[in-house]
């Protein structure tokens, strides 16, 4: 067992962090304030090579680990988990999902662009009534012999509006249920295909998050992933992915949140000392740094699975169930060690303490992570 990171790694961890200070942190404040999606950094993480970490230098991609994905995914979220959504989604659901699933002609079409960030990709499961419950999809996708016909409803849709490429996921025969599902790469601009309001959200406020409205938009046949009836597969499969990115975000967050108080603490004097001396703030600041190393290691465990082509439904589930746990409890701490400062905006800890619930909701809440793990371990 080695714990010891790469030497790339650690160059990742470090261009990851130069950047969230340089790029993300100028401004979040204000993007927050006004809901404003960070299209400048967008387009610098493109550039740089963070919205394809994964992918295969052929399509495009930086032909990285899972692990350094989750390191700089970590780096972002300590400062903006509204860009670090959209990189999480782009590479994990997105190119990970056309990467490993799609052909060679969607692989030239559409992960080259979407692995350099030229454009970016949503990826389309849940609706209005099929949220957790995943395999109720209403959206139908009617065969028609060359093409399909789509019909629907998606909801709580990242980079929404943003996205040039939307992976949708949608019934196409209801008696055969879960396998009757397909999943379909969708471009702005068909037919048919309307973006639906912007939602206001409690965190993340920056990312741009819509509903979307198919009404009969034709999809050629050749932009399904896989055979038919694979879209269940491939959203779970998928999800499986995102998780780990979830998790990583989460875990960023926290340590974030963290690093905020355990400064403010240092700085800030009551009863005539710096509160880091009152053990009040002290025995918060140790659960919280070990809170945050159990976390780590359940992520980078996650993120080595996958690595190592081992099954990650398990350890992904944990990482994601355990680390947004733990950006919750931080961030609600980091804001009590502030005390009134901790109420107002310039502080940053207020809005990471929003941002963190989101991780406790989206690719899968707490709630079907426990059943994604409890089913792992009751299995035969
Ligand atoms: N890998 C491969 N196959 C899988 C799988 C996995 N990880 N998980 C399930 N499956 C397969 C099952 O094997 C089964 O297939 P078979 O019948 O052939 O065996 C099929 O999928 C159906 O599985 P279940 O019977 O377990 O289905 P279920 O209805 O009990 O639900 C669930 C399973 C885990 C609860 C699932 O519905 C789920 O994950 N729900 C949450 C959905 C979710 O995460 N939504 C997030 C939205 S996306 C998002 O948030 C993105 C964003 O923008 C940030």
């Amino acid at each position: 067992m080695d714990f010891t990171l790469s030497e790339e790694q650690l160059m990742i961890r470090q261009a990851a962090r130069d950047f969230s200070r340089n790029e993300l942190l100028p401004g979040v404040i204000e993007r927050d304030e006004a809901q404003k999606f960070p299209k400048a950094q967008i387009k610098k993480m493109g550039e740089m090579g963070f919205m394809g970490m994964m992918v295969d230098p052929i399509y495009g991609g930086s032909g990285l680990d899972t692990i350094s994905y989750a390191i700089a995914m970590e780096e972002f979220s300590k400062v903006d988990s509204s860009a670090s959504v959209v990189v999480s989604v782009n590479n994990s659901l997105v190119c990970w999902g056309v990467e490993t699933f799609g052909n060679e002609a969607q692989k030239e079409k559409y992960l080259k662009r979407l692995a350099t960030g030229e454009i970016i990709g949503a990826f389309c499961l849940s609706e209005p009534e099929a949220g957790s419950d995943a395999t109720s999809q209403r959206t139908t996708a009617i065969d028609k012999g060359n093409h399909y016909v789509l019909n629907g409803t998606k909801n709580w849709i990242t980079n929404g509006n943003t996205a040039e490429v939307y992976l949708v996921i949608a019934q196409t025969d209801k008696e055969k249920g879960h396998k009757g599902i397909n999943a379909l790469i969708v471009e702005k601009g068909m037919e048919g295909f309307e973006i639906g309001p912007k939602e206001n959200k409690l965190g993340i406020r920056g990312s741009d998050t819509h509903s979307l409205i198919f009404n009969d938009v034709i999809v050629p046949k050749e932009n399904r992933i896989g055979e038919d009836g694979f879209g269940f597969k491939f959203a779970m499969k998928t999800l499986a992915g995102g998780r780990i990115g979830i998790a990583a975000q989460a875990l960023g967050i926290a340590s974030g949140a963290y690093e905020l108080a355990l400064k403010y603490s240092k700085e800030r004097k009551a009863f005539g000392t710096e509160i880091s001396n009152h053990q009040a703030i002290a025995f918060k600041l140790a659960d919280m740094h070990t809170q945050i190393e159990a976390a780590r290691h359940l992520v980078y465990k996650a993120a080595w699975d996958k690595d190592q082509g081992n099954n990650y439904d398990l350890s992904g589930a944990m990482a994601k169930l355990y680390a947004s746990q733990v950006a919750m409890e931080t961030a609600v701490e980091a804001v009590q060690i502030h005390g009134g400062n901790g109420f107002v905006k310039d502080y940053h800890v207020e809005r990471l303490m929003r941002d963190a619930k989101i991780t406790q909701i989206y690719e899968g809440t707490s709630e079907i992570q426990k059943i994604v793990i409890s089913r792992d371990i009751l299995r035969d």
